[in-house]
């Protein structure tokens, strides 16, 4: 037995299991805690006071929202209510949504719970993704509030007949089949003029969060969906 070699030890197997196991449990409850922090959604006072939370509080929807390239980290950011010149967000410049640049936090909330509530009854995530979940039969819809084919000049706004983006998205929305641009059609899904000003609500919000550049290069395959 003197020569036996660590390799074939029952007990060093033992220990190393118990080792790596209680290493990982606490990176993982570490990591838990971490992200909790990351992820919790900030609030009206925070976009007044020009506070950055990685996820805005539901009244970003009266915000300009835009994407844009930030040097130091290598991919684009949301830019909310205008760019400071270092590319960070200003929180100044309005936007109007559906009429108004003063939808209280209540108001906001729940026009947000109600896209929420939206895109999950019709279940957007069968053919698109959200965040890193769902499918990619269909655009990933994580940034798809700044896709330039819904703004002024693009292609989807023109198409609908609509004035502004919010209005050009909740019409193409409830009426997908009469605008088909891809070779895959989205099919109507009944959703009704109220679900569908939520849901483009819940596009916008989920537009300013900063998700570290996903999905990525989303600058190069913009417009290439709709050709601008
Ligand atoms: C059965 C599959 C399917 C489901 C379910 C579906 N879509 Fe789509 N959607 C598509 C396809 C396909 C396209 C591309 C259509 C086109 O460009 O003509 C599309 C396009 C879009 C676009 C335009 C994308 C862009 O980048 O400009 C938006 C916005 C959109 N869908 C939102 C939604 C929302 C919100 C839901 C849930 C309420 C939903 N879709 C459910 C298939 C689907």
């Amino acid at each position: 037995m003197a020569n036996k070699s660590v390799w074939s030890d029952n007990r060093f197997w033992q220990r190393s299991a118990a080792w790596v196991t209680g290493f990982a449990s606490v990176l993982l409850i570490w990591l838990t805690f971490d992200t909790s922090a990351q992820i919790s959604m900030g609030n009206d006072a925070d976009l007044q006071n020009g506070v950055t939370k990685r996820v805005p509080g539901p009244t970003v929807i009266n915000y300009k929202i835009t994407y844009e390239m930030s040097q130091k980290r290598g991919h684009e950011v949301p830019i909310i209510g205008g760019n400071d010149g270092k590319g960070m967000s200003l929180f100044q410049e309005k936007e109007t949504f559906f009429g108004r640049d003063d939808w209280s936090e209540e108001e906001a909330a729940e026009l947000l719970h109600l896209g929420k509530l939206g895109t999950q009854a019709k279940n957007c995530m069968n053919c698109h993704t959200l965040l890193g979940n769902g499918a990619y039969y269909a655009p990933d819809l994580t940034k798809a509030w700044l896709d330039p084919a819904w703004g002024p000049n693009g292609s989807m706004q023109a198409m609908t007949g609509k004035d502004t983006k919010e209005e050009a998205m909740a019409e193409f929305l409830q009426h997908p089949s009469q605008y088909p641009t891809h070779e895959r059609m989205m099919p109507n899904l009944g959703i009704t003029a109220e679900e569908a000003k939520g849901i483009v609500a819940f596009l916008k919000h989920m537009s300013s969060i900063d998700t570290n550049g996903f999905p990525r290069n989303f600058a190069k395959i913009q417009g290439a969906v709709h050709g601008k």
